[in-house]
């Protein structure tokens, strides 16, 4: 079994700000870093860094960007035969951090742009793969390759990150949904349902799970409904968090664990993931002396 990624890659410029700048209002960052970034390829890490055997496509310019880019990815060692070289620029996020850990980000999308499904090939899309997407490339290709990915028997799973819209046979092809508290709330008010993981279920018909940061996480399936706790941090920069998460997530589905205790596991890396500066995503040592520490 083996997770494939197919998502964006950016260069995060991170600047650590006194506050988040109000419009027109100009901040200065005693502390700044440029690290690698982009929910597709910080999942990818997650994953990897997890345990799982993990294959990335998406797409980068032939730029300096680039290296800073994939270097997570080369380290953690992803896969990266199905990556795109394309004539724009790498993507690169501004992520500004308050010093209560939140975040503003801005991506400029530049070559996650270019990214195509027609990357992936069929053998690769079989039930021993788990498809995991965000929506920070463009819908239409994350379509085309969700419905190939049915056809071909792997399992699915979308973090509608940043939310927007899909066709309803793309949302109803998914293993799961997940989505955070505000694209929840976004996808329900496109549905006309409310935004909590069992309303989204029953609209949609297939598995959703919401995560919900400081309150943990609820799935619904239709096995019935699971909530698991977050595992209280003292949190620096909750960039990536998120993406820690749906990492995890599907690398301990891909091992086989039950959502439950996939869910669980997740919960423990987002909550590591909050203590680093940027997307730092944790490995599976770290991520299982939390568990094993906390009851
Ligand atoms: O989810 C965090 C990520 O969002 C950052 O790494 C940034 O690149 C943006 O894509």
């Amino acid at each position: 079994m083996s997770v494939l990624v197919f998502g964006s890659v950016n260069t995060d410029l991170v600047f650590a700000l006194p506050g988040l700048p109000a419009p027109g209002e100009t901040v200065l960052s005693p502390r700044h870093a440029m690290l690698p970034g982009g929910k597709g390829a910080n999942q990818a890490v997650a994953a990897a860094r997890d345990g799982a055997p993990t294959a990335f496509a998406g797409a980068v310019g032939e730029d300096a960007l680039a290296e800073v880019a994939l270097s997570g990815l080369r380290d953690a060692g992803v896969d990266l035969a199905r990556l795109a070289w394309v004539a724009a620029p790498t993507a690169c996020a501004a992520v500004l951090v308050d010093p209560a850990g939140r975040n503003q980000i801005a991506v400029g999308s530049g070559a996650n742009r270019e990214a195509r499904a027609a990357q992936v090939e069929a053998a690769a899309l079989s039930p021993g793969t788990l498809l995991l997407l965000q929506m920070e490339v463009p819908a239409a290709e994350n379509a085309a390759l969700i419905r190939r990915a049915r056809a071909g028997g792997a399992r699915v799973l979308l973090n509608l990150a940043p939310a927007a819209p899909l066709p309803a046979d793309v949302l109803g092809a998914l293993d799961l949904l997940i989505a955070n508290e505000h694209e929840a709330a976004w996808l329900g008010t496109q549905l006309g349902c409310g935004a909590s993981a069992p309303a989204l279920h029953r609209a949609l018909g297939v598995p959703v799970a919401v995560t919900l940061g400081e309150a943990g996480a609820e799935a619904a399936t239709a096995a019935g409904v699971i909530a698991t706790p977050a595992f209280p941090v003292r949190a620096v920069d909750t960039t990536g968090a998120g993406d820690a998460w749906c990492g995890v997530l599907a690398a301990s589905l891909d091992r086989g664990l039950p959502l439950a205790a996939a869910m669980r596991r997740a919960s423990a890396a987002a909550a590591l993931a909050c203590t680093r500066t940027g997307a730092a995503m944790p490995r599976a040592a770290e991520t299982e002396r939390l568990l094993s520490s906390t009851p």
